[in-house]
This record gives C-alpha cells, sequence and structure tokens, in this order.
C-alpha cells in the first residue's frame, strides 16, 4: 500500500524534474550540468528507496515517453541500440542505476571493488580467472537433478526449518547451496545465515550512507564488519575470496531475490508451479527475469561525442558521460516481444533468448545457466512443501 502511494506520488516528482535534467545536459557551462545532476542525484537515489530499482526505471520510462535521465546517467530502452552497445569493451563506470547505490568499496568487496567494474584490463583478467578457477567444466555441468543430487544435504535442512519461504531462510540456503557447487563445501547451516545476514546488513549500510554521509561507516564500523563477520569466517574455511564475493553479491542477491518474485509471481498469476513441465518451468524463470531483472542496469561510460533523443530532445553527449541499459525497460521492449507485460510462457522461444537480463558480451553473466538451474532446483523443493501460491513471506526487495 505504502509502496504503490509512493510509485503514485512519484510521477508528478519525476514530472518536475525532467526539464531541470534536460537543461542540465542542454547547459554549455559544465558545472551548471554537474551541479544540477549532483541535486537531481539525490533525489533519484531517494526515489530508489521509495519506489524499488525497476518500478523506479518503468516510472521514468512512462514519463519521459522513451529513453530518460536518472541519476547520472542517460538510459537507453531500446533493445535493438542495448544489443549492439553493451558488448562494447568501454570503462563501466561506478554506479548502479546511474546512482551511488550498490557499494563497490575496493576494501570491502572483490567481484565488485571499483577498479574491476570500471574497465580493463583488471576486469578482463578477473573473468578469465572466473573462467578457469571457479566456472570450471565441473561447475558448467551442472543441472536441475545433479544440483538436488549434490545439494541433497543442504536442501533437506531447508525443509526442516521452521519458516522454509522466510526472506533469511531463503537467503541463507543459496548461500550454502552456492558454496557447495562453486567451492564443494557444505558449510554450516548457522554459518550461513550468519554470513548471509551480516553481508546484507552492511551492504545496506554501504547503499545508504556510502555516499551521502559516509562518516556514518566509520561510525557502523561497515567496511570492517563486512571482512570480519562477511569474508573471513569464510576464508578460514580455506574458500576463495572471489568464490565468497559471487556467492554473497551475485547469487544471494539476485538468486534470492528472483525466488522470493517467484512466489509473488505464482501467486498473481495463479499459477500452479507444480504443473509445469520442466521446460515450463525454465520459461518461468527467465520469465520471472524478464519482467523482474534482479540486476538493474549495466552501464558503459562515453568516449567519443554522441547524440541522444530524451523527450524529443537532442542531447550531446561528451567523453565521460555515462549511458546505462535498464533491463525492465529493455525487456519490455514491443519491438522484440509481444504482449511485453504479460506474463507469458508460451512465448516463442526466440523471446525468450531475446531477455537481457543476463547481460550480452564478453563480461554477460558466466553463471546464466547456472543460475537458472539452481532456481529451479529451490523451487522446486519449495513447492514439494507447498503450493507457491500460498506462501507469503514478508519481501524486502534488496
Ligand atoms: C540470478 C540471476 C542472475 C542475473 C540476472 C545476473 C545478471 C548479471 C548481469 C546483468 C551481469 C553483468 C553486470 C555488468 O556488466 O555490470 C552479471 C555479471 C556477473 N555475474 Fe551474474 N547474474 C545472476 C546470477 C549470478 C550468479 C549466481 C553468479 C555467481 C555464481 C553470478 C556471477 C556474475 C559475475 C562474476 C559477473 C561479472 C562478469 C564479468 O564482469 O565478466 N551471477 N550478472
Amino acid at each position: 500500500m505504502i509502496r504503490k502511494l509512493a510509485r503514485v506520488l512519484s510521477v508528478p516528482l519525476v514530472g518536475l524534474l525532467l526539464p531541470l535534467k534536460v537543461a542540465a545536459y542542454k547547459s554549455p557551462v559544465r558545472w551548471i550540468k554537474r551541479a544540477i545532476l549532483e541535486f537531481t542525484s539525490f533525489i533519484d537515489w531517494a526515489l530508489v528507496f521509495a519506489n524499488v530499482q525497476n518500478p523506479a526505471m518503468l516510472i521514468h520510462q512512462r514519463v519521459y515517453r522513451g529513453a530518460f535521465l536518472f541519476g547520472k546517467a542517460v538510459m537507453v530502452v531500446d533493445h535493438a541500440v542495448a544489443l549492439r552497445d553493451i558488448p562494447k569493451p568501454t570503462l563501466r563506470g561506478n554506479r548502479f542505476m546511474g546512482v551511488d547505490l550498490v557499494s563497490n568499496d575496493p576494501g570491502a568487496f572483490v567481484t565488485n571493488a571499483g577498479p574491476i567494474t570500471t574497465g580493463q584490463p583488471v576486469r578482463r583478467l578477473v573473468r578469465e580467472y572466473i573462467e578457469r578457477e571457479v566456472m570450471s567444466p565441473r561447475v558448467r555441468e551442472y543441472d536441475v537433478d545433479t544440483i538436488r543430487g549434490d545439494c541433497a544435504e543442504i536442501f533437506a535442512d531447508w525443509r526442516a526449518s521452521e519458516h522454509m519461504a522466510n526472506m533469511w531462510t531463503v537467503r541463507g540456503a543459496v548461500t550454502r547451496v552456492f558454496l557447495r557447487l562453486l567451492a564443494e563445501r557444505t558449510v554450516p547451516r548457522e554459518l550461513a545465515d550468519d554470513v548471509t545476514r551480516a553481508y546484507v546488513r552492511r551492504f545496506a549500510e554501504f547503499s545508504l550512507f556510502g555516499r551521502y554521509a559516509p562518516a556514518l561507516l566509520g561510525v557502523l564500523g561497515t567496511r570492517d564488519g563486512v571482512r570480519r563477520d562477511a569474508f573471513a569466517p569464510l576464508r578460514r574455511l580455506g574458500i576463495d575470496d572471489i568464490v565468497i564475493d559471487m556467492t554473497l553479491f551475485a547469487a544471494m542477491f539476485s538468486v534470492g531475490t528472483i525466488l522470493m518474485r517467484s512466489l509473488e509471481i505464482a501467486r498473481e498469476e495463479n499459477l500452479d508451479y507444480r504443473k509445469l513441465t520442466r521446460a515450463e518451468r525454465r520459461g518461468f524463470v527467465i520469465e520471472a527475469q524478464r519482467l523482474h531483472p534482479t540486476v538493474t542496469t549495466v552501464h558503459r561510460i562515453v568516449e567519443a561525442p554522441e547524440t541522444i533523443v530524451v523527450f524529443d530532445t537532442t542531447l550531446e553527449l561528451q567523453p565521460g558521460d555515462e549511458v546505462a541499459y535498464p533491463f525492465a525497460c529493455l525487456n519490455r521492449d514491443p519491438k522484440c516481444f509481444e504482449h511485453p507485460e504479460r506474463f507469458d510462457l508460451s512465448r516463442p522461444q526466440a523471446e525468450f533468448e531475446r531477455v537481457l537480463s543476463w547481460s550480452v558480451g564478453p563480461h554477460a553473466c558466466p553463471a546464466r545457466e547456472l543460475s537458472i538451474a539452481v532456481t529451479i532446483a529451490m523451487l522446486d523443493e519449495l513447492s514439494e512443501v507447498s503450493d507457491l501460491r500460498a506462501l507469503r513471506p514478508l519481501n524486502l526487495e534488496f
């Protein structure tokens, strides 16, 4: 209810900021542009907390009737343009949705650290390491059945938990599953729950205070906390830093979020997951990621002057400007998806393949297939215990 109200109220606010942001990009005076965007970015950052990420993108697209300005980025909503430009090996930038929302503090994180997300060659080297050491042929061979077999002990514990669909129980189970699959370690349930909570808590602190009240991070002990309570307990077990980071940042957030979202979808669509075939379950996960992508945007830093039309105005972008690609909008491009707003398991295969939520190009998600298989395996487990439509856990989206 509160969220719905926030969405309705934010529409006029987005409309009010629109001319200001366009004026910023039109201004020949750079400091004026920077000053305006500094102000409007703060409001956009706050809007994310009010609307949550994908709805914030969709509201902007609606108000702008196409490409839009959010934070310090120009958001492209044309699927064909995104497909052409995302794979370009440009600098990546270090924001998320054009705002300083997801921390990339190099002192606290690994795969999400500044130098790595920003550009080459570090990003390429990390990717090579991931391909060689983490996403090995053994890991790539996993499918739903082998995941269920290999994680039988973890799934049995999960089933035995009092509230299997509780947000924290789900996320703790995701952490355990990925440590099992990537590092071949079955960590104790309590440990997985503790590191998961510590990571989420510290990540939330970074997102809330990292940009606008950084001194609070010191007061709260955020950096030390994430190292001490999330990384160190797993490193002591000999688990690789990258595996820890991939598990907690990529897997626990993304797979955890799509699992919780799937319960909502089953209820909203009145869909009996248990009646779906294996192929339909795969379609279910991809369709869920199409409409509710768990990674909201990918970014590109402009390297040569280019133009883009925003609200019928041609804007000149300069090197250093940031362009971002919001998947929730791209995955609803009517040129690529029939009835884009419809959750439709009978879409042609070609449409499923156009879903951009795992990105494209040399830095597309290396765990696309693994994440789909794990999501199906975990939904299968849940659905064997209860009809997904009956589960109504509290879900704080992040
Ligand atoms: C649940 C669904 C998932 C989605 C929708 C997803 C989506 C994405 C996207 C869009 C990117 C590109 C990010 C960018 O360029 O800024 C990405 C990169 C990445 N993802 Fe995923 N991901 C998912 C699950 C996972 C899982 C489970 C893992 C690890 C086990 C993982 C590991 C990574 C890594 C390491 C990268 C960086 C790749 C690079 O920079 O070359 N992801 N993912």
